[in-house]
């Protein structure tokens, strides 16, 4: 090893040299690397949740950009001379959901009629999977409703599928559903719709109406009422290790009453009203509490619950003296969680499929509560009048302030900053967490580079290599004080990229595409390869910049995080590293790099990706490595 060493010191003097120690560090957080989880532009309607109809209960609509509770038949078309209308005569399907469509057939009609849906921006057609489509109906019709997939591309119907209905008006709301089919042929591109469609003759002169119309293709496991496979399995292979939910600001609602309530999320779809969310579309809530908790449950991660803490987005803050019920309301969503069978809300949860309650070691009280004039009354008493009440009853659960400093500092009351930032701002944040105090863990819950090198103009996004290896240098702050710093979870993790291709998020989605950006490529081998104790290393000829690293270890290797920001390449400039006490002659080295630092990923159809993950053997002596870069903008994994 010194022989290799003075061989190398030969080639280039200046090279920089990382000592790993091979102890001396410190417990890494096991829970490192997450994700948060809020409806934000589609994550959870349109995105995670499996149901493939806009608009499918009359819940409200957005205009303007904004959730509004004004009901129309937005994203359904009618056809063959039959009109479609908002309507609430009764009998309505249920109090919540008050408001259904109905279909006017002219006297004398002969043909085909009925209507199409347009779903979210298109419908995935895959001939490989199994889809169901079902409906309420009320109304006087016997025969056939045929369900079909149609390409707007080239006209063709893409597979077929009915039921069979017989009913009279007399009968009220009845549901029906279709066989169970697989697309003929699967869609060029998700530029299809769906269609219901009705023999007009035996509809003619006669009114029928409609709610909670539905389809769905299989689901990720095979869940009921579950999410979107493609997606689950991306965040599947994220390797993350817990989820916040139900978020973020959409829980807290832009006013008064509309802040999430977890018991109008959970039962019977029929029972759930939604609510206008925060981010300008209507929440049908069919993605519910234990919709949320089973995802969490089949991807294996643990839960940050969110509590609503009385703050709503406009400023309205709930008096101290009025916090009763919502604190009251917690409660039960507890017991709902943890509470075992012999408990009223435990006993409701059993009732609903779930008989053993839920691991929850963590909840977070509120989201963001410095918002809009809210840092007063959450020192006041928000914090601590929901923080007193769980305590006392589950006084193992961590609990979490959403502003710094902690209201409450004693052990396992933890922190959540939330940080958004340009790019060199990001950069500049690689070692602020090494001064930090240990009085009391902190996530990062939300965290995003936002913009490209010093630019505040809105954000970009289409995230470029320089800003995920900006935030990859700021992970690797968060690893290296991985004693303090418990999470860390990309803002946002989800989007639809038809509605919102300009902002950030880990992974956007269209109908039939997933767009997986290099920060998801960052975030994803971070978390593969993350050790359960840091490592001290010691730099000679160099410092941070503009060579960036952390080491961990795990019982059977030590992993070294580099990343290269506007550095040097090629083995003229490589640097040496020398894993202290290893005496191994062969490393593994993992990169993700791309063509320049403004390469972006795209959507498969507009391009695709443009980073790459390349793994590659390194010989060595004696636990000594020469590593080199092959491009200024690079992050490299050796794993030793
Ligand atoms: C371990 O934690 C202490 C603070 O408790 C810190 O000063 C030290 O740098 C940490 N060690 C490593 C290797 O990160
Ligand atoms: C498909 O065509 C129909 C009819 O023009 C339209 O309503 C729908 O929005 C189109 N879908 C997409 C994804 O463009
Ligand atoms: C259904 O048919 C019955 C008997 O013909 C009629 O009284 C009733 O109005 C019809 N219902 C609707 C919704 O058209
Ligand atoms: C879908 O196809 C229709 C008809 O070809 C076209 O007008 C529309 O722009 C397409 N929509 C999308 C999103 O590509
Ligand atoms: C939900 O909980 C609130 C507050 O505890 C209560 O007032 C309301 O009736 C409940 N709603 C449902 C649908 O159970
Ligand atoms: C240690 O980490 C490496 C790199 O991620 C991994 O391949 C290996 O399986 C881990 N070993 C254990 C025992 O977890």
């Amino acid at each position: 090893m010194i022989l290799s060493s003075l061989l190398f010191f030969a080639a280039s003097a200046v090279a920089l040299i990382l000592d790993v120690a091979s102890s001396g560090g410190n417990q890494s957080s096991s829970l490192l690397y997450g994700v948060l989880y809020e409806d934000i532009y589609h994550s959870g309607d349109g995105g995670l949740y499996g149901e493939m109809l806009r608009n499918r209960a009359f819940q409200g609509s957005s205009s303007g950009g904004a959730a509004s509770l004004a009901r129309n038949t937005d994203y359904w078309h009618p056809f063959g001379g039959a009109t479609i209308a908002i309507d609430t005569s009764s009998p309505i399907i249920s109090s919540s959901l008050p408001y259904q469509m109905r279909m006017d057939v002219p006297a004398g009609t002969k043909g085909t009629v009925g209507f199409y849906n347009e779903g979210f921006w298109g419908f995935d057609v895959d001939a490989t999977k199994r889809y169901v489509a079902s409906l309420y109906m009320r109304g006087n019709y016997s025969g056939t409703v045929n369900c079909y997939f149609q390409s707007n591309t080239t006209g063709q119907n893409l597979g077929l599928t009915s039921m069979s209905i017989d009913q009279t008006s007399s009968a009220g709301w009845v549901q029906s559903h279709s066989a169970t089919f697989q697309p003929s042929q699967s869609g060029s591109n998700g530029n299809n719709t769906f269609y219901f469609t009705f023999d007009g003759s035996k509809l003619a002169g006669q009114s029928v109406y409609f709610n909670l119309l539905s389809l769905f293709k299989q689901t990720f496991n095979n869940r009921f009422n579950g999410v979107r496979e493609d997606l689950a399995d991306s965040l599947f292979n994220m390797n993350a290790k817990y989820i916040r939910l139900p978020g973020g600001n959409n829980m807290e609602g832009n006013n008064s009453p509309y802040e999430w309530k977890w018991n109008r999320t959970i039962g019977s779809l029929t029972d759930r009203p939604g609510r206008p969310g925060s981010w300008g579309d209507i929440n049908t809530d069919g993605f519910g509490l234990l919709e949320m908790m089973q995802m969490a449950q089949d991807l294996g991660l643990e839960v940050i619950l969110g509590i609503w803490a009385g703050l709503y987005l406009d400023g309205e803050v709930i008096s101290e003296a009025n916090l009763q019920p919502y604190k009251v309301s917690v409660m039960n969503e507890l017991e709902f969680l943890l509470g075992d069978k012999s408990t009223t809300y435990g006993a409701q949860r059993a009732a609903l499929g779930f008989p053993s309650p839920f691991p929850i070691k963590w909840i977070e009280i509120g989201n963001e509560d410095y918002l809009n004039g809210g840092t007063d009354s959450y020192y006041a008493y928000r914090f601590m009048t929901f923080y007193n009440a769980i305590h006392a009853v589950y006084p193992s659960i961590n609990l979490v302030s959403t502003i710094n400093p902690n209201p409450v500092t004693s052990k396992g009351s933890s922190l959540d900053l939330h940080i958004y930032g340009n790019e060199n701002y990001f950069v500049s944040l690689f070692d602020t967490f090494d001064q930090a105090s240990r009085k009391y863990p902190v996530f990062v819950n939300e965290y995003a580079a936002t913009n490209t090198g010093s630019n505040n103009n809105g954000q970009v996004g289409a995230q470029t290599l320089g800003m995920s290896c900006a935030e990859a240098i700021f992970l690797l702050g968060c690893e290296r004080n991985s004693d303090v710093i418990v999470g860390s979870a990309y803002g946002a993790l989800i989007k639809n990229y038809n509605e919102a291709p300009n902002t950030v998020a880990v992974i956007k989605h269209t109908a039939n595409e997933v767009l997986y950006t290099i920060s998801y490529y960052v975030q994803k081998l971070f978390a593969e390869h993350m050790g359960t104790r840091t490592l001290p290393v010691t730099a000679t000829n160099g410092g941070f910049g503009p060579v960036y690293w952390s080491a961990t270890a795990n019982s059977s290797s030590t992993i070294l995080k580099l990343i290269n920001y506007d550095g040097k390449t090629g083995s003229s400039n490589a640097l040496q590293v020398n894993i202290k006490g290893s005496s191994k002659t062969s490393a593994t080295l993992i990169t993700l790099t791309a063509p320049s630092s403004k390469s972006v990923n795209n959507l498969p159809s507009l391009g695709g990706e443009s980073s790459t993950i390349t793994t590659t053997t390194l010989s060595g002596s004696a636990g000594s490595f020469s590593v080199s870069f092959s491009n200024p903008y690079e992050i490299a994994i050796l794993i030793v």
